[in-house]
């Protein structure tokens, strides 16, 4: 049954064409992804990675392939059909964390729920705040994005997206400009958020983060080259029966 699937894609490639030179990102990708899975997706740099979230966006368009997302054919949408779609379904998590400087904590959640025809001025005040309560913001809503530190941006960032209630958050390298410490802080929420239900595609070349998710997809010169179930063995945290 293919309705369990939040993400199914078909044979999707993705040509970049220059007048001089033609790149082929991606080949022949098939990849099924089920509601409420948490995959990773790894690999080299350049091998296709980020054109890959882009397409599962909806920022960009295959070249060839079906996407289906959350049931919807979203191979040959126009324009504006998918800018909905994507505003409706998808969440983003980026590695510069992507908030508006000029708007406080607050307004940068609020802006893309003001474009949802569905949620009511009430419905999206309520939203604001569960999400900035979910990663523990509420007390720096009136701040502007430079008051903070790069890992509270990113927790804003991390409210940004799950706001909406999306069937699919999409992280590029969401800890890659991150110490340490406010990338655990990440990979956390990330984590909890999971736990909640939310399907999560997060691309990372952190062996370490990775394996912090259920699935592992290994990329190579824009294909699959591995995709596997992340097996840790949990009861060696666990007290002795
Ligand atoms: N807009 C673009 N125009 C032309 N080539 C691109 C474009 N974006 C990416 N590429 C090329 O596509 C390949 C995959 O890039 P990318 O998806 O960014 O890889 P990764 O995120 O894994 O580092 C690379 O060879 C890159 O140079
Ligand atoms: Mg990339």
């Amino acid at each position: 049954m293919s309705d369990e699937y939040v993400i199914e894609l078909q044979s999707i490639s993705k040509v970049y064409s220059t007048e001089t030179l033609e790149t082929h990102a991606l080949q022949n990708i098939n990849l099924k992804v089920v509601k409420g899975e948490f995959i990773s997706i790894a690999g080299p740099s350049g091998c296709g990675k980020s054109t890959l979230l882009s397409l599962l966006g909806l920022l960009d368009t295959a070249t060839s392939g079906t996407y289906l997302l959350a049931n919807h054919d979203a191979s040959n949408l126009g324009r504006d059909e998918r800018a909905r779609l994507r505003n409706q379904e998808i969440g983003f998590i980026f590695q510069s964390f992507n908030l508006i400087s000029d708007l406080t904590v607050y307004e940068n959640i609020e802006l893309p729920l003001t474009y949802r025809s569905d949620l009511s001025t009430v419905k999206i005040q309520e939203t604001v705040t569960e999400a900035l309560d979910i990663v523990d913001m509420m007390s720096r809503a009136d701040h502007f994005p430079s008051q903070l530190s790069g890992g509270q941006q990113q927790r804003v960032a991390v409210a940004r997206a799950i706001s909406g209630n999306p069937s699919l958050v999409l992280a590029d390298e969401p800890c890659g400009n991150l110490d340490s410490k406010n990338a655990e802080s990440v990979m956390q929420l990330l984590e909890s958020l999971h736990k909640r239900g939310t399907t999560i595609c997060m691309v990372t070349h952190d062996l370490k983060s990775a394996q912090r998710a259920e699935r592992y997809v290994e990329l190579f010169d824009g294909q699959i080259v591995s995709d596997n179930p992340i097996r840790i063995d949990k009861s060696q945290s666990a007290p002795a029966a």
